[in-house]
């Protein structure tokens, strides 16, 4: 049998911008038209459409829910057109990163996955994740999330060469944030408010032009790994931490294989996303990193993507033009 290691080398990395320009695309005919789940639904077809054309044997480990939640890219669902005898990965995905925002039209919304090897990605549930983040360059320990906001901003400007209060971090505009926002505010530092979106906010600190220099507070745990499984392959240093709201989210969690040790366990990079990871996103709606989806003149769409894989660190942008059937 082929190695899963053989074919992630080459073959998979651009076969998965394939994969995210579909959901893009997909999702792109809901831009603007305040359709939440409409916009969802088209990006996870379109996506599970394409992982069905690749030679391979996928699982999904952090997907659109539970099975009896969700109908397509479901956790566990099979996907891939080899299964049983292909090579066997393990997918991480959100078909469509920023719901809302695509529905409001708003910046940063993303097709999003990421593979790796089995048993290399963390199977976080559906629950929040404590998230901090900082990009590449900084010595190894700046960040640490057991400590404090004002503690970390300190050491990330200490270790930039900056005043506390020159440093700015990105935050989900969430009232379970206000407490945050009141110390960031108390130190003086600028703070990048988001509506959503948060795997587009972790990546923009790896990213200096964002000028965002960290990414503080609660989003998404699947979202979380995905950030990570980002990161691994651009650089940078991510600490999360489940947040359970209720007995309701540890069974979850539970179910997936997270002990009750792990419950307040801190995961670094390599807990979340291990391995030879490939990470890969195209633009939805126009963003820091990316651009979104353009319906052109002369029935042709244009796209920007991402593929990056963490054994190499090699990233490639991909620019895509595509013509409508
Ligand atoms: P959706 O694409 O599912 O709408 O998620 C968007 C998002 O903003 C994530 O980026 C983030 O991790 C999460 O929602 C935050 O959750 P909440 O909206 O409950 O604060």
């Amino acid at each position: 049998m082929v190695k899963a290691s053989d074919v992630l080398d080459r073959v998979l990395v651009l076969e998965m911008v394939r994969v995210t320009e579909a959901a893009a695309i997909a999702a792109s005919r809901q831009i603007g038209r305040g359709n939440e789940k409409a916009a969802d639904a088209a990006a996870v077809e379109a996506m599970r459409d394409a992982f069905n054309q690749l030679e391979f044997d996928g699982t999904v480990v952090i997907g659109e829910g539970e099975r009896d939640e969700a109908p397509m890219l479901y956790i566990g669902e099979k996907v891939g057109a080899a299964i049983g005898s292909g090579p066997k990965v393990d997918i991480a995905l959100d078909p469509l990163e920023g719901t809302t925002i695509t529905a409001k039209a708003g910046p940063n919304a993303l097709a999003v996955l990421a593979i790796a090897e089995e048993g290399c990605l963390l199977n976080a549930p559906d629950t929040y994740m404590d998230k901090l983040a900082i990009g590449p360059g900084y010595p190894k320990g700046t960040i640490d999330l057991s400590k404090s906001p004002t503690w970390n901003i300190e050491k990330i400007a200490k270790a930039k060469g900056v005043e506390p209060h020159e440093i700015i971090a990105c935050v989900l505009d969430r009232p379970r944030h206000e407490k945050l926002i009141a110390e960031l505010r108390e130190i003086g530092c600028g703070i990048k408010l988001i509506p959503d979106g948060d795997v587009a906010g972790v990546i923009a600190t790896t990213d200096e032009d964002t000028t965002v220099d960290v990414y503080m507070g609660q989003g998404g745990a699947p979202e979380g790994v995905l950030a990570a499984a980002a990161l691994r392959c651009v650089g940078g240093q991510f600490q999360g931490r489940l947040v359970f709201r209720n007995e309701d989210e540890k069974a979850r969690a539970r179910k997936w294989g997270i002990e009750d040790k792990d419950f307040d366990r801190i995961y670094s990079l390599k807990e979340l996303a291990k391995g030879d990871v490939i990470f890969a996103a195209t633009g939805v709606t126009d963003g820091s990193m990316l651009d979104g989806v353009k319906h052109r003149r002369g029935n042709v769409m244009t796209t920007e993507s991402v593929v990056m894989r963490a054994s190499s660190g090699t990233i490639r942008w991909v620019k895509g033009e595509h013509h409508k059937g």
